[in-house]
């Protein structure tokens, strides 16, 4: 991918991330259109992975059919919203090495801290999805890239559903590889780190709690 920044403005996806933000949709439809609006994302965070040709026969005949090149992807989920989008991507891509990063923020020097890092082998090998829904002030996104390169990715994406201009400033210094693919670009961060208009927390949303 060449832009660091790709908004996916397609109608399904608008539509359903609509429904999602409404306050009044429960909890059973927002994590399902959050299942089918990850199906989308994946399919546009995918779009130019590489190609090879492999040698099959068809009941007709021979051809050199494409398939993904290389090792299976890896999809990074950061928990615990993560695991939304992860579900999602793993029904479109089953073969996928999952790994999971948690990071909490210290109230003293509000900078995240690692609390857990489970990562699949091989990592410098495969295209490397990291996966957050929010994309807010960029923090844990930025420090959970510096655990995938630490374990030795070099092809990286990064897969969110909303983001807001904080936080994509905050990936594009950090980490100006890695591009940012987003359902919405948002107007700003408020005074507590939600992005406005937003959608609030989005695992109190896909979990049910508060
Ligand atoms: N995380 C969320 O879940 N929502 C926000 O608005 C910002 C960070």
């Amino acid at each position: 991918m060449t832009d660091h920044l790709t908004i996916v403005d397609h109608p399904l996806v608008q539509h359903k991330l609509s429904i999602m933000r409404n306050k009044e949709t429960s909890t059973a439809s927002f994590r399902q259109l959050l299942r089918e609006i990850s199906h989308l994302l994946a399919y546009e965070v995918t779009r130019e992975l590489p190609m090879t040709d492999v040698r099959i026969e068809t009941p007709l005949m021979a051809m050199d059919a494409p398939m993904i090149e290389g090792k299976k992807l890896a999809l990074v989920s950061i928990l615990r919203a993560g695991n939304g989008l992860l579900d999602g991507i793993l029904e479109l891509i089953p073969a996928a090495r999952v790994g999971f990063i948690g990071l909490y923020r210290d109230e003293e020097t509000l900078q995240p801290v690692e609390y857990y890092n489970k990562l699949p082998a091989n990592l410098g090998d495969r295209v490397t999805i990291v996966v957050d829904p929010m994309l807010a002030t960029g923090n844990s996104s930025a420090a959970a890239i510096d655990m995938v390169k630490a374990a030795g990715a070099k092809d990286i994406r990064f897969l969110c559903l909303l983001a807001a201009p904080e936080g994509v400033a905050r990936m594009k210094e950090a980490h100006p590889d890695v591009p940012v693919v987003t359902a919405a670009l948002d107007e700003k961060l408020n005074e507590k780190g939600y992005i406005v208009p937003g959608l609030g927390d989005a695992g109190d949303r896909m979990f049910g709690t508060k």
